[in-house]
Protein backbone atom coordinates (compact mmCIF):
# COMPACT_ATOMS: atom_id res chain seq x y z
CA UNK A 1 0.00 0.00 0.00
CA UNK A 2 1.14 3.77 -0.71
CA UNK A 3 0.19 6.56 1.31
CA UNK A 4 -1.76 7.54 -1.73
CA UNK A 5 -4.73 5.24 -1.14
CA UNK A 6 -3.87 3.33 -4.43
CA UNK A 7 -2.70 -0.34 -3.97
CA UNK A 8 1.21 -1.01 -4.27
CA UNK A 9 2.36 -2.90 -7.44
CA UNK A 10 3.57 -5.30 -5.01
CA UNK A 11 -0.37 -6.29 -3.54
CA UNK A 12 -1.00 -9.57 -5.04
CA UNK A 13 -3.62 -9.86 -7.73
CA UNK A 14 -6.21 -11.79 -4.74
CA UNK A 15 -5.64 -8.62 -2.05
CA UNK A 16 -6.36 -5.85 -4.72
CA UNK A 17 -9.35 -8.13 -5.77
CA UNK A 18 -10.49 -8.10 -2.48
CA UNK A 19 -10.36 -4.22 -2.37
CA UNK A 20 -13.49 -1.66 -1.24
CA UNK A 21 -13.78 0.23 -4.11
CA UNK A 22 -14.82 3.79 -3.31
CA UNK A 23 -15.53 6.80 -5.93
CA UNK A 24 -15.10 10.39 -4.87
CA UNK A 25 -17.43 13.21 -6.47
CA UNK A 26 -16.40 16.86 -5.59
CA UNK A 27 -16.39 20.37 -6.90
CA UNK A 28 -13.76 22.40 -4.81
CA UNK A 29 -10.71 22.12 -2.32
CA UNK A 30 -11.25 18.47 -1.77
CA UNK A 31 -10.11 18.48 1.68
CA UNK A 32 -11.93 15.34 3.25
CA UNK A 33 -10.97 13.29 -0.30
CA UNK A 34 -7.69 14.29 0.80
CA UNK A 35 -7.92 13.26 4.69
CA UNK A 36 -10.35 9.31 3.04
CA UNK A 37 -7.13 9.11 0.63
CA UNK A 38 -4.74 9.67 3.72
CA UNK A 39 -6.52 7.16 5.97
CA UNK A 40 -6.81 4.71 2.99
CA UNK A 41 -3.05 5.10 3.21
CA UNK A 42 -2.24 4.45 6.72
CA UNK A 43 -4.63 1.94 7.15
CA UNK A 44 -7.68 3.36 9.17
CA UNK A 45 -10.34 2.61 6.26
CA UNK A 46 -8.53 -0.72 5.71
CA UNK A 47 -8.51 -2.72 2.47
CA UNK A 48 -9.58 -0.23 0.44
CA UNK A 49 -9.27 1.71 -2.72
CA UNK A 50 -10.15 5.16 -4.74
CA UNK A 51 -11.36 3.89 -8.37
CA UNK A 52 -12.40 7.66 -9.37
CA UNK A 53 -12.32 11.25 -8.44
CA UNK A 54 -15.24 13.05 -10.54
CA UNK A 55 -15.60 16.68 -10.80
CA UNK A 56 -18.24 19.14 -12.31
CA UNK A 57 -15.60 21.82 -11.71
CA UNK A 58 -12.24 21.19 -14.48
CA UNK A 59 -10.22 23.30 -12.15
CA UNK A 60 -11.38 22.28 -8.88
CA UNK A 61 -8.00 22.12 -6.40
CA UNK A 62 -9.80 18.60 -5.29
CA UNK A 63 -9.24 17.20 -8.75
CA UNK A 64 -5.48 18.78 -9.08
CA UNK A 65 -4.97 16.57 -5.87
CA UNK A 66 -6.28 13.59 -7.10
CA UNK A 67 -4.29 13.84 -10.24
CA UNK A 68 -0.93 14.72 -8.28
CA UNK A 69 -1.72 11.50 -6.28
CA UNK A 70 -2.27 9.40 -9.97
CA UNK A 71 -5.78 9.10 -9.04
CA UNK A 72 -8.27 7.90 -11.91
CA UNK A 73 -9.84 11.90 -12.20
CA UNK A 74 -12.64 12.70 -14.46
CA UNK A 75 -13.86 16.52 -15.27
CA UNK A 76 -17.24 16.41 -16.48
CA UNK A 77 -18.64 20.18 -16.27
CA UNK A 78 -22.45 20.07 -16.82
CA UNK A 79 -21.96 23.09 -19.53
CA UNK A 80 -24.94 23.66 -21.55
CA UNK A 81 -26.00 20.11 -20.63
CA UNK A 82 -29.19 19.12 -18.95
CA UNK A 83 -29.23 17.39 -15.80
CA UNK A 84 -29.65 14.14 -17.12
CA UNK A 85 -27.25 14.30 -19.81
CA UNK A 86 -24.32 15.59 -17.24
CA UNK A 87 -25.96 12.40 -14.88
CA UNK A 88 -25.51 10.18 -17.39
CA UNK A 89 -21.95 10.62 -18.02
CA UNK A 90 -21.01 10.46 -14.67
CA UNK A 91 -23.00 7.64 -13.93
CA UNK A 92 -21.21 5.66 -17.19
CA UNK A 93 -17.71 6.23 -15.69
CA UNK A 94 -19.28 4.98 -12.55
CA UNK A 95 -20.56 2.03 -14.41
CA UNK A 96 -17.10 1.70 -15.38
CA UNK A 97 -15.37 2.01 -11.93
CA UNK A 98 -17.97 0.13 -10.04
CA UNK A 99 -17.74 1.57 -6.70
CA UNK A 100 -19.08 -0.11 -3.60
CA UNK A 101 -19.46 3.54 -1.82
CA UNK A 102 -19.81 7.23 -3.99
CA UNK A 103 -18.48 9.28 -1.26
CA UNK A 104 -19.48 12.92 -2.03
CA UNK A 105 -17.00 15.69 -0.46
CA UNK A 106 -18.27 18.70 -1.57
CA UNK A 107 -20.14 18.26 -4.25
CA UNK A 108 -22.31 20.93 -5.14
CA UNK A 109 -24.75 19.51 -7.12
CA UNK A 110 -28.31 17.83 -6.06
CA UNK A 111 -28.41 14.34 -7.65
CA UNK A 112 -31.55 13.38 -9.34
CA UNK A 113 -33.77 11.14 -7.66
CA UNK A 114 -32.48 8.36 -10.84
CA UNK A 115 -29.08 8.74 -9.86
CA UNK A 116 -29.77 8.04 -6.06
CA UNK A 117 -32.20 5.57 -6.78
CA UNK A 118 -29.55 3.46 -9.20
CA UNK A 119 -26.89 3.49 -6.28
CA UNK A 120 -29.52 3.47 -3.29
CA UNK A 121 -27.75 2.58 -0.34
CA UNK A 122 -24.13 3.23 -1.60
CA UNK A 123 -23.84 7.36 -1.66
CA UNK A 124 -22.72 8.88 1.46
CA UNK A 125 -22.38 12.55 2.27
CA UNK A 126 -20.64 14.90 4.64
CA UNK A 127 -22.70 17.86 5.73
CA UNK A 128 -20.90 20.74 8.10
CA UNK A 129 -23.99 20.98 11.23
CA UNK A 130 -25.43 18.46 13.30
CA UNK A 131 -28.22 17.37 11.51
CA UNK A 132 -31.19 17.48 11.49
CA UNK A 133 -30.08 20.82 12.60
CA UNK A 134 -29.35 23.28 9.48
CA UNK A 135 -29.56 21.31 6.55
CA UNK A 136 -29.08 22.63 3.35
CA UNK A 137 -26.36 25.80 2.33
CA UNK A 138 -24.07 28.10 4.38
CA UNK A 139 -25.18 26.73 7.65
CA UNK A 140 -21.73 27.57 9.62
CA UNK A 141 -23.24 31.34 9.53
CA UNK A 142 -26.79 29.94 10.76
CA UNK A 143 -25.62 28.34 13.19
CA UNK A 144 -23.79 31.09 14.47
CA UNK A 145 -26.80 33.53 13.97
CA UNK A 146 -29.15 31.51 15.59
CA UNK A 147 -27.48 31.61 18.61
CA UNK A 148 -26.25 27.79 19.12
CA UNK A 149 -23.76 26.33 21.60
CA UNK A 150 -22.52 23.53 19.47
CA UNK A 151 -22.29 22.92 16.14
CA UNK A 152 -20.08 19.78 14.40
CA UNK A 153 -20.68 17.82 11.18
CA UNK A 154 -22.71 14.60 10.34
CA UNK A 155 -21.51 11.89 7.86
CA UNK A 156 -25.08 10.33 6.30
CA UNK A 157 -26.61 8.23 3.88
CA UNK A 158 -27.95 10.10 0.82
CA UNK A 159 -31.76 9.70 -0.08
CA UNK A 160 -34.03 12.08 -2.11
CA UNK A 161 -34.33 14.97 0.33
CA UNK A 162 -31.91 17.39 1.34
CA UNK A 163 -29.68 16.05 3.99
CA UNK A 164 -31.70 14.27 5.35
CA UNK A 165 -30.19 10.64 4.77
CA UNK A 166 -29.75 8.35 8.05
CA UNK A 167 -27.07 9.38 10.36
CA UNK A 168 -24.11 7.30 10.45
CA UNK A 169 -21.68 9.28 12.77
CA UNK A 170 -21.47 12.98 14.26
CA UNK A 171 -19.07 14.69 15.74
CA UNK A 172 -19.39 17.37 17.87
CA UNK A 173 -17.49 21.11 18.40
CA UNK A 174 -18.47 24.25 20.80
CA UNK A 175 -19.51 27.18 19.12
CA UNK A 176 -17.07 29.78 21.10
CA UNK A 177 -17.69 33.80 22.05
CA UNK A 178 -16.19 36.01 19.26
CA UNK A 179 -16.58 32.99 16.66
CA UNK A 180 -16.74 33.97 12.93
CA UNK A 181 -17.71 32.43 9.97
CA UNK A 182 -14.15 31.39 9.25
CA UNK A 183 -13.45 30.18 12.75
CA UNK A 184 -16.21 27.94 13.40
CA UNK A 185 -15.89 26.61 9.96
CA UNK A 186 -12.11 25.08 10.31
CA UNK A 187 -13.18 23.82 13.83
CA UNK A 188 -15.49 21.71 11.89
CA UNK A 189 -13.65 20.78 8.87
CA UNK A 190 -11.05 19.85 11.15
CA UNK A 191 -13.47 17.49 12.52
CA UNK A 192 -14.85 16.38 9.14
CA UNK A 193 -11.41 15.28 8.50
CA UNK A 194 -12.06 12.00 11.04
CA UNK A 195 -15.22 11.79 10.86
CA UNK A 196 -15.50 11.17 6.98
CA UNK A 197 -12.76 8.58 7.14
CA UNK A 198 -14.37 6.40 10.57
CA UNK A 199 -17.92 6.05 8.61
CA UNK A 200 -16.59 5.02 5.63
CA UNK A 201 -14.57 2.48 7.46
CA UNK A 202 -17.70 1.51 9.59
CA UNK A 203 -20.16 1.08 6.40
CA UNK A 204 -17.64 -0.76 5.08
CA UNK A 205 -17.09 -2.68 8.26
CA UNK A 206 -20.89 -3.57 7.93
CA UNK A 207 -21.95 -1.46 10.88
CA UNK A 208 -25.37 0.23 9.08
CA UNK A 209 -27.42 3.09 11.24
CA UNK A 210 -31.10 2.56 11.96
CA UNK A 211 -33.22 3.21 9.22
CA UNK A 212 -30.43 2.54 6.34
C1 LIG B 1 -17.15 20.57 3.72
O1 LIG B 1 -17.37 21.54 4.71
C2 LIG B 1 -18.27 19.59 3.67
O2 LIG B 1 -18.87 19.37 4.91
C3 LIG B 1 -19.25 20.26 2.75
O3 LIG B 1 -18.46 20.90 1.77
C4 LIG B 1 -17.17 21.18 2.33
C5 LIG B 1 -16.16 20.53 1.42
O4 LIG B 1 -14.83 20.86 1.79
N1 LIG B 1 -20.18 19.30 2.20
P1 LIG B 1 -13.62 20.10 1.07
O5 LIG B 1 -13.79 20.37 -0.43
O6 LIG B 1 -13.71 18.65 1.39
O7 LIG B 1 -12.37 20.74 1.60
Amino acid sequence: MTGKGTPSPRDSEKERGARRRLAILLSGRGSNFEAICDAIGDGRIPHAEIVAVISDVADAPGLRRAVERGLPAFPIERGARSRPEHEREILAILDAARPDLICLAGYMRLLSPEFIARHRGRILNIHPALLPKFPGLDVQRRALEAGELESGCTVHFVDEGTDTGPVILQRRVPILPGDTVAMLSARILNEEHHAYPEAIARVLAGELPRGS
